[in-house]
């Protein structure tokens, strides 16, 4: 557990207090630049959604039976070298640490990160419906998280990809669907598994600002990965340019 005795509710805390500011740092000898990707993200979605919340996130979220945890919203850590990081055992037990930080913060991404060897063809790949937010696991299912990656040693996944993985958390499918009229969206408590959203929306003004975006944009040979608890987040695909769907990812379900 050496990962967790660095990356954990104590670390994340040091991100919590100073929302704004980038928190550096170094793990196993190796710097690394963390920040909030989307601080006071609340105080966006009570901007974003002022004519569905009428300035009350949490009344809202208690009315249609979802549960909003999220002040702030993802986190980013980037290593300045290409960073080994054992973020899950071989029986799929996600690192503790990494539990703490996605239960305050939500979807976390890993930049010039790759997983050791053993670890590394577990899962399988995947491409996701463009614009399709969905969950990954049933409630009854044991592994409720989610993990991404781009293995810079793969022949196709070593180069950037054309398509973002988006993340929201479930309270904003259901605000967003409120928001476009869908059926259902007002009536239904506890939020749907999947909403087509944002289709007719310019992205540009809502991508790293409402919608959580992990581009894969990395250079050549650069290793990224990333998470999220399906009980309280979406996501999808966003092919930046529809005509190239982009490869697929790997894709793991831990616990
Ligand atoms: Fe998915």
């Amino acid at each position: 557990m050496e990962f967790s005795a660095h990356f954990n509710t104590q670390w994340s805390n040091l991100l919590w207090r100073q929302p704004l500011r980038p928190l550096l740092g170094h793990y196993q000898g190796i710097d690394y630049r963390a920040h909030i990707a989307l601080p006071d993200y609340g105080e966006r979605l009570l901007q974003h959604y002022a004519d569905i919340l009428h300035g009350d996130l949490a009344a809202y979220s208690q009315r249609v039976d979802i549960p909003f945890l999220y002040q702030h919203y993802g986190v980013i850590i980037e290593f300045e070298k290409p960073a080994l990081v054992t973020l899950h055992d071989t029986s799929m037990q996600l690192e503790s640490g990494l539990r703490q930080i996605m239960q305050r913060l939500g979807p976390i991404i890993f930049k010039n990160a790759y997983l050791d060897t053993h670890l590394r063809s577990q899962g399988h790949r995947n491409r996701f419906p463009h614009l399709n937010f969905h969950i990954d696991r049933s409630i009854n299912q044991p592994t409720q998280y989610s993990m991404y990656t781009r293995d810079p040693f793969d022949d196709e996944q070593r180069y950037p990809r054309t398509a973002s993985t988006l993340f929201i958390p479930s309270l904003v499918g259901n605000l967003q669907a409120v928001r476009e009229g869908q059926p259902g969206a007002t009536s239904m408590k506890g939020g749907q598994n999947t909403y087509t959203l944002f289709t007719r929306e310019d992205m540009s003004g809502l991508l790293g600002n409402i919608i959580l975006q992990h581009a894969w944009s990395e250079p050549v040979g650069i290793g990224e990965v990333s998470m999220l608890d399906n009980r309280t987040t979406l996501h999808c695909s966003y092919y930046r340019d529809p005509s190239v769907p982009g490869y697929k990812i790997g894709v793991r379900y831990l616990a």
